[in-house]
């Protein structure tokens, strides 16, 4: 990836990670189970040897008296030199000769005394240490001597010594498998991402249409590359409607400047003798000139309200003052082609908005009904207020609208007949929306259609508002 280092990669940081944190585990269970090995050897070693003294002490009880049957069993049992005799009792032999004898201060006779049971101790002999277990031999009442029956530390030792080595083999095996289990499943997260970046690069360099594979996973890098995508695509149609209006906008404006050069080509070159003809001309050239100010005033203005960069009044709107305002003028159109033109309005709802954008919105909404309104057809004005909410519509008897373009003729330039520039209802709407409101559209084709602009009565907040 671009821009990282490879020690910074996620692609060495992930299985460096997994790694730390499976040597991590391995260590702590490593100790545990060697701390619960040693004490579990411990106390098997101590229960044998108990049972062992026990046994021995038993087979000589059994057989007092006859001292060379135990002894010729002994040596035939155990031999070793780990069974050992501490006499008491000064002379006394047990087990006569055979069994290496400890001094008296090896065991706490005291104390094995007291207990009468067997008792745990730790025993060194000629330089080696011993794990060992005293029984005390009673003869009758009297203590007569002890029976020490010991194991080698280092025999305790070598299982463990066994068990580390077990443990390494399976930690060892154990970070390989995770290590390759880390660097595959890391490969498999960072390559989506390793795309996604030169797809962005490319995005970056102005190229949308980036193929990436399709991401059929819920997982977090799935989503991201449909994002990504579905981000390329909305780009790539964005970019395609604003060159779509740059070559709608100089298309607009050709068409008035190829006619107001003909006629001063005309005029100039006195193809046009007659004065009545001269006059005509020069009235299409005013028109032209006109549509083209209004063409270029109205371009400007949806492109400051793309741009948010609209400037919004805020003051107290009377709203029944600014639709008879609106109303009146049409009303010479509307006595001029017989169409029944009315108003409803609510008395006096008074807003906080921009008075004369307004206005703009209104008479826009009311110069498109008159446009479609055939003679002899109702346009009509309403005005309410509801909870807060202003409500503005314009209703009329023309064709009316088909439901697949209801959302089209508010994009720019989008016009049914050529007289239109197809401007209106976009800056319309960008207008409310600026407002703070929107405009809703109800159509029957056939019958007419009903534009609604909902204003709140109170600017909204985020506007770029100026106060007057
Ligand atoms: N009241 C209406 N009745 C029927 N169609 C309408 C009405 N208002 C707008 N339209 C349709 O919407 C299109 C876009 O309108 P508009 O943005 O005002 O542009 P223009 O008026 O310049 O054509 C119109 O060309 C027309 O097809
Ligand atoms: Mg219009």
């Amino acid at each position: 990836m671009r821009g990282s280092s490879a020690l910074g990669s996620l692609r060495v940081r992930l299985p460096a990670l997994f790694l730390l944190g499976i040597v991590l585990a391995g260590i702590v269970a490593a100790l545990i189970s060697i701390r619960f090995f040693q004490s579990y050897t411990r106390e098997r070693a101590i229960d044998e040897l108990r049972s062992e003294g026990a046994g021995i002490v038993r087979l000589y009880s059994t057989s007092a008296g006859h001292l060379e049957v135990p002894r010729a069993r002994l040596e035939a049992a155990i031999g070793g030199d780990r069974i050992f005799f501490v006499p008491v009792v000064a002379g006394a032999q047990l087990f006569v000769g055979k069994l290496p004898q400890l001094p008296r201060s090896a065991v706490d006779l005291q104390a094995l005394g007291r207990s009468g049971g067997p008792l745990t101790m730790s025993l060194e002999r000629d330089g080696h240490h011993y794990l060992a277990v005293a029984r005390p031999i009673t003869l009758g009442p009297q203590l007569f001597g002890a029976l020490v029956v010991a194991k080698p530390e280092k025999q305790l030792r070598s299982r463990l010594v066994d068990l580390i080595q077990q443990l390494a083999i399976a930690f060892g095996g154990g970070v390989v498998v995770v290590g390759l289990l880390g660097v595959y499943l890391t490969r498999r997260l960072t390559r989506p991402l390793g795309t996604l970046a030169v797809a962005a690069d490319e995005v970056a360099a102005g190229d949308y249409a980036v193929e990436l594979p399709p991401a059929r996973g819920s997982d977090e890098i799935s989503t991201l590359s449909r994002r990504f995508s579905d981000m390329a695509a909305k780009l790539a149609e964005s970019e395609q409607l604003s060159r779509n209006f740059l070559m709608s906008v100089s298309h607009e404006l050709r068409t008035p400047l190829t006619a107001i050069r003909g006629h001063v080509s005309a005029l100039r070159e006195g193809v046009i003798d007659d004065p009545t003809m001269r006059s005509a001309s020069l009235a299409v050239i005013e028109e032209e000139a006109m549509r083209l100010e209004r063409l270029v005033g109205d371009v400007l203005d949806l492109a400051k309200l793309d741009a948010h960069r609209f400037t919004v009044l805020q003051e107290e709107v009377d709203m029944e003052q600014l639709c008879e305002r609106a109303f009146s003028a049409f009303a010479e159109q509307a006595r001029r082609r017989t169409i029944d033109y009315r108003r409803e309005l609510a008395p006096h709802p008074v807003i906080l908005s921009d008075g004369d954008r307004v206005l703009q919105i209104i008479s826009n909404l009311l110069a498109n009904a008159f446009r479609w309104t055939p003679e002899g057809g109702r346009v009509w004005l309403e005005l309410a207020a509801v909870d807060g909410t202003v409500s503005v519509s314009v209703s009329d008897t023309g064709p009316g609208i088909r439901a697949e373009e209801r959302e089209r003729i508010f994009r720019p330039f989008w016009s049914r007949d050529g007289s239109g520039t197809g401007l209106g209802l976009a800056i319309a709407r960008e207008l409310a929306v600026a407002l703070g409101g929107r405009i809703e559209l109800r159509s029957e084709p056939g019958l007419g259609s009903r534009f609604e602009l909902l204003l709140p009565a109170t600017a909204p907040a985020d506007a770029e508002v100026v106060p007057v």
